[in-house]
């Protein structure tokens, strides 16, 4: 049951908690015979005053919406009295959920939007984001750019921009491109608020509900949710230490006959991994044989931290069936909504359209701002600084690993990217580890998240390394493989698994 509490409302608390859960009974969220929480547990998880709680409840009683049941507790009861008649001139209020459609209502992953929450607050140390090193934003060159910006500013800066993005932003990238050994021209790239909107547009060019598309096993879950909210089947196929396998892809294709295939070849979101050389062709050569556009996303490629990774599907494809998706997202921060696609011109001129109608352009100062770091050459400073960073943070986190290292626990070094993709013991308790983990003070993302359906990842937990201090680092995984050991099903075990009370 979800109620939020406003602490600075006028309405007091008891009644704010009365009309929430009388809403839901009368939306049916609450269904009659539904068992509400016990006075006292619900007190403590909204951090209120036990006698505030069953204020609320006798006044749901006193409207004849709950009744108490004898070994139950509170219910709800039947609504045979016509709503209307409980109060002069009430409204029944919206029943959104059932009005909301289905694609929509269906994505519900609040486990992660309750992780991502309490990324940032306080005495949280946070393995669980894909976010950049705060102490790493380019501040002080970002704002004099920005004052030369607007110190000379023209119109330009406050007018709209084309469509495809701003002209010499787009130069830019096709220079970005060059160094990852993509030979694109400005025309051959349309600007995007961040890659996110990539992959929804991609869902709402390609997919009909019905169709199928693969994806990695594991792979990014906000791709899961974009493409499954336009109706499609998500097939997962599954990866090892060289990236897709694509001796199993190429029976899905045949059996499931997808619209796409979607990857992330160079340090994948989330399993750190990248696929050879050799698989990137097999990959390629499938899709020129079933005639199947390839979606490569690839956020982290740039962020190498041994030798210079392989080259990108796009760089590799002769044939134009590879749609490359990019963003400034992971190298710059999260907040400036640029990314990018760099495509065949029949799918370039179909984002364009739904750049149009969806929101027209990226934001003309944003694309102005990052012109101009690029071009100065600050942009590759800063990414070979972050290279050197990550590379130590990286480090860092193997390290503490290895020395609070618990039995079971496995991992792989990722040469690049964000995350280290762990395995757990065989006999933990998973449903408990995020509970148990964020009672010690830290957060990560269950492995779950990253699968199509759900029932497979739990055997492993995704820790990002890029945003936490070095100091939290070392403290966070201790704390960590603490929660581990003591969810991991031992002799002895049992008693603590009873006290653990979950942050999230
Ligand atoms: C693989 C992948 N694709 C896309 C995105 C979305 O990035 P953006 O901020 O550019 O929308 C992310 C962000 O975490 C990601 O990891």
């Amino acid at each position: 049951m979800r109620i939020s509490i406003n602490r600075h409302a006028d309405t007091p608390v008891y009644l704010q908690i009365k009309n929430q859960v009388r809403d839901m009974i009368f939306s049916d969220v609450l269904p009659e015979g539904m068992l509400l929480p016990p006075e006292r547990s619900l007190a403590k998880d909204l951090e209120v005053n036990r006698s505030t709680v069953i204020r609320a409840y006798q006044e749901l009683k006193a409207d004849g919406l709950v009744g108490s049941q004898v070994g139950k507790g509170t219910v709800v009861l039947h609504q045979t009295v016509k709503k209307s008649s409980l109060a002069e001139g009430y409204i029944n209020p919206l029943p959104w959920y059932q009005l909301f459609a289905e694609t929509v209502t269906s994505s519900n992953d609040n486990i992660i939007g309750d992780i991502m929450a309490i990324t940032g607050s306080d005495n949280v140390i946070s393995f669980a984001g894909g976010i950049p090193a705060p102490s790493l934003y380019p501040i002080e060159i970002m704002r004099e750019i920005q004052s030369e910006l607007f110190e000379t500013a023209n119109r330009e800066l406050f007018l709209h921009s084309p469509v495809e993005g701003h002209y010499p932003l787009r130069e830019s990238i096709s220079y970005l491109l060059r160094q990852r050994q993509i030979v694109a021209a400005p025309k051959d790239t349309v600007i995007l608020s961040g890659s996110q909107q990539g992959l929804d547009f991609m869902a709402r060019v390609f997919i009909r509900p019905g169709d199928t598309v693969i994806v990695e096993e594991p792979t990014f879950f906000g791709a899961i949710q974009i493409f499954r909210s336009a109706g499609a089947r998500v097939i997962g196929a599954p990866i090892d230490k060289e990236g897709l396998r694509t001796d199993v892809l190429e029976a899905l294709l045949v059996r499931h006959k997808p619209k796409f295939i979607y990857t992330l070849p160079t340090f994948q979101n989330p399993s750190g991994v990248t696929m050879s050389l050799e698989r990137r062709y097999q990959l390629l050569n499938l899709a020129y044989q079933y005639q199947l556009p390839i979606l490569e996303d690839d956020p982290y490629g740039e962020l190498y931290y041994e030798s210079t990774p392989i080259p990108p599907l796009k760089a590799l494809d002769r044939h134009g069936y590879v749609i490359y998706l990019s963003t400034f997202s992971k190298s710059l921060f999260l907040g400036l909504r640029v990314g990018w696609v760099t495509a065949a011109p029949q799918v370039l001129a179909k984002f364009a359209q739904l750049k149009q109608m969806t929101d027209l352009h990226v934001n003309t100062p944003a694309q102005l701002l990052l012109d101009a770091f690029i071009r100065k050459g600050c942009y590759e400073r800063h990414v070979a600084v972050l290279r050197q960073e990550y590379a130590a943070r990286r480090d860092k986190m193997l390290r503490a690993l290895e020395k609070y290292k618990v039995p079971g626990i496995s991992w792989d070094k990722p040469e690049g990217g964000y995350y280290i993709w762990c395995k757990l013991p065989d006999n933990i308790l998973r449903h408990k580890l995020v509970a148990n983990a964020s009672k010690r003070g830290v957060v990560f993302l269950p492995g779950e998240a990253f699968y199509p359906d759900g029932t497979q990842g739990d055997t492993h937990v995704r820790l990002n390394y890029t945003f936490a201090s070095p100091e939290q680092i070392e403290t966070g995984i201790k704390y960590l493989l603490q929660a581990v050991r003591e969810t991991t099903i031992t002799a002895g075990n049992h008693e603590n698994e009873r006290n653990l009370k979950p942050l999230v």
